[in-house]
Formats: C-alpha cells, sequence, structure tokens
C-alpha cells in the first residue's frame, strides 16, 4: 500500500483523538481517518500518509451512513459530530479517557472514573465566535463564489464556506452576524484573498456574554487594500456609520473593535482601535465578576466553564483540622479564574501564567472582586517552579491546566518536589493527559484518587478532563 492507494468498502471502527476515525485493516496495519469519520459508517478511503507503524487516510466517499448519525445537517467545521446523537457522542468521549487510562494500568490496576458530565442545552453555547472572509474558488468542484463570511472549509484556509447562521452561538449574536453580513456583501469592498494577500474583510469576532448578556464586536479588515488615503477614508467612515447603526439596533453591544491587520497571516486580533463604548466588557461566573477584552482568554462555554470550575472545586480535599489550604499553586492560569474561585479557602494564591496580557487582566479582575489573597506572575511555568523550588517556597495544592500540548518537560520533575498532598490536572487533550500522568505515576507517590470528564464543547471532538492525584 503506498499514498494515494484507494481501500474500498472500510467500516470505521471507532474515534480517537482529535476527532480521528480508526480502522484495523486486513493486513493488520492501523489507518488514522481524516475528515468526518463517524463510527460505523462504510466508506472508501484514499491514503494521505504512510508511516512504519500506520497510515493515514482520507474518505473519498461514504457508502452507507452510520446507525449513530440521527441528523442530517450539512457539515459543520466548527461543529463536525453533529449529526451524531448527542449521547452517543458523550459515550464516545467516555470511551477516548477510558483507553487513554488503559494505558497507565501498569502503575495502578482500579482507577475511578465517573460517568462524563454533558450538557443540557447542547446548542448556543459559545459566548465567542469568529467568522471568516474570503472566497471559495474550485474548479474541479464549480464552485466560483468571490465574497463568502462563515467558516474556512476545515484544513483550508483559502476556502471559505458562506452560511447565514450557526447554531453554536445564541440569537442575539445570529443576528448581529445577520447584519453584519447583509452589509459587508453589499458593500463595494471584496473579501480578503489568502492566496494573493489582497482585498478589505478579513474577519467578524462577537463576544456574547451569557450570564451579562453584554457584546463585544471586532472588525478585522485590510488598511492598505487602499490606493489613495481618501478613498480608504471614506471607506472607514462607512464601516463607522454602519456600526452606528447596529449599536442602536442591538443595545446589548458596549464595545466594537477594528482590528487593522496589513499582515498576511491569517490572525484576527492585531492592530487594535476601540471605536465604541468600553475596552472590557463583563461576565459573571460563580458570583465573580470578570472584565474580557477582545484579546482576553476566556472560556467560550460560560455554563460549563461554572460546572467545570464547581467539579475542580468539589476534587480538592481539605483537612479537617485545617480551616484553610495554604498556599494553592494555579499554574497556567489564563487570567486566574480558577485561582479566584480557590481565594476563598485559601490563605494564598499563586496563579502563573505566560501571556502578560491574561495576567494583567487578572489582577484587574481580583481587584475588581475584592480579593487580596492573590499574586499573579507573569512567567512560564517550568521557569517559575525552578524559581520557587529554590527559594524553598511551599505549597498545599497545586492546580495544573495546560494548553493542549500539556505540561513543558522541564516543569513535570519539579511538581513532584512539592510536598503536597493533592494535585488536581485540568487537561483539553487525552493524550497529553495521559502522558503527563504516566510520568507522575511513575515517578512519585501519587495516584489517581478519581477522574471526570466534562464536556463542554458538545458536536466537537474536544474534552475537558479533571485528575485527581492524591499522595498515596
Ligand atoms: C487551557 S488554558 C487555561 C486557562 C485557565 N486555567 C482558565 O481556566 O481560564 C492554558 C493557559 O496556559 C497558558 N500557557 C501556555 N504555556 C504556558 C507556559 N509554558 N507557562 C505558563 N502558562 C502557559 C496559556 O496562555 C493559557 O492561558
Amino acid at each position: 500500500m503506498k499514498k494515494n492507494d484507494i481501500i474500498e468498502n472500510i467500516q470505521i471502527e471507532k474515534l480517537v483523538f482529535w476527532g480521528k476515525g480508526f480502522v484495523r485493516l486486513e493486513n493488520g496495519k492501523i489507518c488514522f481517518i481524516t475528515g468526518w469519520a463517524i463510527p460505523w459508517s462504510r466508506v472508501n478511503l484514499r491514503i494521505i500518509k504512510k508511516k512504519k507503524d500506520f497510515l493515514e487516510a482520507q474518505i473519498t466517499q461514504v457508502l452507507e451512513k452510520s446507525s449513530i448519525e440521527t441528523w442530517n445537517h450539512e457539515m459543520i467545521p466548527w461543529a463536525p459530530w453533529v449529526n451524531i446523537d448527542y449521547n452517543e457522542q458523550l459515550d464516545i468521549k467516555q470511551k477516548q479517557i477510558e483507553e487513554a487510562l488503559f494505558h497507565l494500568k501498569k502503575y495502578q490496576n482500579e482507577i475511578l472514573l465517573l460517568p462524563i458530565v454533558g450538557m443540557e442545552n447542547t446548542f448556543w453555547y459559545r459566548n465567542k465566535i469568529e467568522f471568516s472572509f474570503g472566497k471559495y474558488i474550485s474548479h474541479r468542484e464549480e464552485i466560483f463564489q468571490d465574497f463568502n463570511i462563515w467558516f474556512h472549509k476545515r484544513g483550508d484556509f483559502s476556502r471559505v464556506l458562506d452560511f447565514s447562521e450557526c447554531f453554536l452561538i445564541d440569537n442575539e449574536q445570529n443576528a448581529i452576524y445577520q447584519r453584519v453580513r447583509e452589509y459587508t456583501k453589499q458593500s463595494w469592498l471584496p473579501v480578503y484573498d489568502q492566496k494573493i494577500w489582497t482585498g478589505f474583510w478579513r474577519h467578524f469576532m462577537v463576544r456574547r456574554m451569557y450570564f451579562s448578556g453584554e457584546t463585544l464586536l471586532v472588525f478585522s479588515i485590510n488598511p492598505i487594500f487602499f490606493e489613495n488615503e481618501k478613498i480608504k477614508h471614506d471607506a472607514l467612515k462607512e464601516l463607522k456609520e454602519f456600526i452606528n447603526h447596529l449599536i442602536t439596533q442591538f443595545p446589548t453591544i458596549r464595545s466594537v473593535y477594528i482590528s487593522h491587520n496589513t499582515h498576511k497571516a491569517d490572525i484576527l486580533i492585531w492592530d487594535m482601535e476601540l471605536i465604541y463604548g468600553t475596552e472590557t466588557i463583563e461576565e459573571i461566573l460563580l458570583w465573580y465578576r470578570f472584565n474580557i477584552g477582545p484579546k482576553s482568554f476566556f472560556q467560550t462555554n460560560s455554563v460549563w466553564a461554572e460546572a467545570l470550575y464547581t467539579l475542580v472545586k468539589k476534587f480538592s480535599i481539605r483537612d479537617s483540622w485545617k480551616k484553610k489550604l495554604w498556599t494553592v499553586l494555579d499554574l497556567y492560569a489564563g487570567t486566574g479564574t480558577i485561582g479566584m474561585i480557590f481565594s476563598s479557602i485559601a490563605d494564598k494564591v499563586i496563579s502563573v501564567e505566560l501571556v502578560e496580557e491574561a495576567s494583567g487582566n487578572g489582577k484587574d479582575n481580583a481587584e475588581k472582586n475584592g480579593i487580596h489573597n492573590m499574586e499573579f506572575i507573569n512567567a512560564k511555568v517550568e521557569d517559575f517552579l525552578e524559581d520557587y523550588l529554590e527559594r524553598w517556597q511551599k505549597a498545599d495544592l497545586l492546580i495544573i491546566d495546560p494548553p493542549r500540548a500539556g505540561m513543558h518537560p522541564k516543569a513535570l520533575p519539579n511538581i513532584l518536589k512539592f510536598w503536597t498532598k493533592q494535585i488536581i490536572y485540568v487537561s483539553c487533550n487525552p493524550a497529553t493527559l495521559w502522558r503527563d500522568l504516566e510520568y507522575i505515576l511513575a515517578n512519585s507517590e501519587y495516584h489517581i484518587e478519581k477522574v471526570q470528564a466534562v464536556d463542554m464543547f458538545p458536536h466537537t471532538h474536544h474534552i475537558e478532563t479533571i485528575v485527581s492525584l492524591v499522595k498515596k
């Protein structure tokens, strides 16, 4: 078997990490399937990569739909699992965690895995969404659309699909999006073409907070599209007039930015100009108030962020003789949301975060909430730990919430040097979670007390998992 070979009539066995399909072929080779893989559907595949231990293939044709496909919605890049029955989605995610834990059996035979927590309402959950402007030109498919706004075709930044709504955001966000779509489509300005790096409209972002209802918008444009300053001035004036209309039509809008992006990189946030309202909007989680700007990291599902943080707090163990935890280290803290939630049950919380702006937002948010026992350190966790340990500083709870790549190899040995009774690891990637847990179990006295996944992103392959590790 070689690259570009077609394999016919394959039944996808299951989904593994990152939503890839999995099948063991007749010759025993493992094959990972990209595209819209759904367990038990029958498909034809084209091999796109051949490695020593496995093949990677793409679906070329679906021969028979899977029995777990209960809906027939057009495929959506942001919600690739939308056609899969929600209980089946939960089942797939629970099995993925089970499999990840299975690899740890040699260190710990019994691991308590609690049932995944699913959402009641699986739509309209996103408080932030970014739309792209672009074209979809495909000679093979005979598609020639030169003004589209919605999402990129999966894995293809130069092709943008066109659609008038998104069911992951609420009615107000959709209504704002539709108004912007109408306006930009009838404007004389073209979309940015990612292939030749010219055009005007680049992205549009809506952030609408679930609990406060406040809305922030960002229009991302290419300011060097114009031949002369006069035309540029007129175009921006027109856009600002449109924004004024929008604000009167949608009173929840508190803040509007224009992002002037002259760079080739497909990034929304660039040179930001606040053109209406306040610099930040507010969200309220578990009675804490958070200021959120266009660049701030904030969980995109407010309702389930509350559920996640509540569970993390519930997982924490406090000795009965201790009124409060002494020192909590909130590692990979973002804006310190988890740290803030622990501030009421700890003497001191130290939140460590790489992005300077996030640490700054965290500091402001702590102040806004009258929290005085938090310290925000803007540093890499791996560097912070070395420093902190050198100074013989102690902690009695570590909370670790790293990005998808997991923990830095330099940080892992250092977290084991603390005498903390408990580590709570929050993960958004089962593969790196398993890797880091393996290191911890193999090199320390910790064992896994319990594990629970939370489905913060229905209709996608993303899983958030909380693990409590306790010293034997
Ligand atoms: C999954 S987010 C967690 C945010 C936060 N705990 C929350 O719930 O809102 C991971 C965070 O780790 C930060 N980060 C990534 N690498 C880092 C590093 N080496 N040291 C410190 N922070 C890092 C990212 O900027 C991001 O804010």
